[in-house]
């Protein structure tokens, strides 16, 4: 009856050994007398647990990045790694504790199949904003529609154009003069800026997300450039994950970050590394509901496989389920592993071979629609 799911019953065994005990107790003392439940209750469903290992201190940085940009300055903070290693799971972390402390947390991300389209990440960051304030009070929305207007002036319907929803919270507004190539880029990056600073206030600083910037387009660049480098009027924290192994020195955000280094603005960088072997025994054992001493042969053979990159973890030991050798025993009530079998498969290939043979096992249409995709990318 706990209120968090994580503290009831995780199965109907552990729940039914209770009540056989109140039985017990009943039928041979005639009173049920308190003892410590749950003690056989192991869930008997496989679900990794969606939580976050070994991460405390990185969280610990952006929150302080965080604190200090409530003070009143402007930060941009990378969080660098591999594919897989976990960086939109630690930005995400962060996102509760930031709301709680009355930050507007918004985000977008850079999409690899659409490169070309301007400033993808920053539209559904901000079309997410406009959804947070459409849950304030009419007077709020008033006090933002002022506040909006002021900054953007008869410019208005440049950022309608690109966050449609502004409009519900400024009205229609009048066409603006055409402009093309640099002018209307320049126009735009003015009008954005400003508008961005009506939101990044000391009772609410922002912070914004952008993900993935390896696949951010060139505009979007020169926009985070400028947010970091004017002299900004702070609470702005813009946090942005990229692929490490994806950029080369000659990639433009590599040149972007540049600029903004050399402008003294305040940029930090969180290069996430794998997880710790403790941090993995803890995610096995949590998984097989045991201890991480039972867990420590499964853990090694998974440490090695995937040297701790976090998405390929949870995907080997979800195929390690799917193909029986990991396995629920009713009788003993835990988890079981074949760890014979698993040692012969982490020795005989590497992430990538056991990625591909996954692929191997989907239906052959869908192998066949992939081989396309592939054609096409
Ligand atoms: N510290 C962690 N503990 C447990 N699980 C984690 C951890 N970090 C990431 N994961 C899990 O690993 C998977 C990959 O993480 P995530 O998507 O954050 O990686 P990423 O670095 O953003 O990858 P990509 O470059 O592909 O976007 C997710 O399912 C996530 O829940
Ligand atoms: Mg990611």
């Amino acid at each position: 009856m706990a209120k968090n799911a994580e503290d009831r019953y995780q199965s109907a065994l552990g729940l039914k050994y209770d009540l056989e005990n109140c039985l017990l107790q009943l039928q041979e003392n005639g009173e049920i007398v308190d003892f410590p439940i749950a003690q056989k209750d192991v869930c008997d469903r496989f679900i990794i647990p969606d939580k976050l290992y070994g991460r405390e201190t990185e969280v610990k940085t952006l929150l302080q990045a965080f604190e200090r940009v409530s003070l009143g300055t402007t930060e941009m903070m990378l969080v660098a790694g591999f594919s897989g290693i976990g960086k939109t799971a630690v930005v995400h972390e962060v996102h509760k504790p930031i709301v709680r402390q009355r930050g507007y947390f918004i985000k977008g991300k850079y999409d690899q199949f659409n490169r070309n389209i301007p400033f993808s990440a920053f539209v559904q960051a901000f079309r997410d904003l406009m959804g947070q304030l459409f849950t304030e009070s009419d007077a709020q929305i008033q006090a933002w529609k002022n506040k909006i207007l002021a900054a953007v002036g008869e410019n208005g319907q440049v950022i309608i154009e690109v966050i449609p929803e502004l409009e519900r919270i400024i009205g229609e507004q009048p066409p603006v003069i055409n402009l093309s190539g640099t002018a209307a880029q320049n126009r735009f990056n003015l009008l954005f800026h400003k508008f961005v600073e009506v939101f990044t206030t000391k009772e609410h600083p922002l912070v914004m997300f952008l993900d993935d910037l390896q696949w951010a387009d060139s505009a979007s660049l020169k926009l985070i450039e400028l947010l970091m480098s004017e002299s900004s009027a702070g609470y702005l924290l813009l946090i942005g994950a990229y692929r490490d192994n994806e950029v080369s020195a000659a990639h433009p955000l590599m040149f972007s970050l540049a600029e903004i280094k050399k402008a003294q603005a305040t940029i930090n960088t969180i290069n996430l590394t794998p997880l710790s072997y403790a941090s993995l025994n803890q995610l096995v054992a949590d998984t097989l509901s045991c201890s991480t001493i039972i867990a420590q042969p499964l853990t090694e053979l998974v440490y090695q496989k995937t040297k701790g990159n976090p998405f390929f973890s949870t995907q080997f030991l979800k195929a390690l389920y799917e193909d029986g050798l990991i396995k629920f025993d009713w009788d003993e009530r835990n988890w079981q592993c074949n760890i014979v079998a698993v040692k012969e498969l982490s020795l005989s290939d590497d992430v990538v071979q056991f990625m591909a043979s996954q692929l191997q096992k989907l239906p052959e249409t869908t192998q066949d629609i992939f081989k396309i995709c592939c054609l096409y990318w």
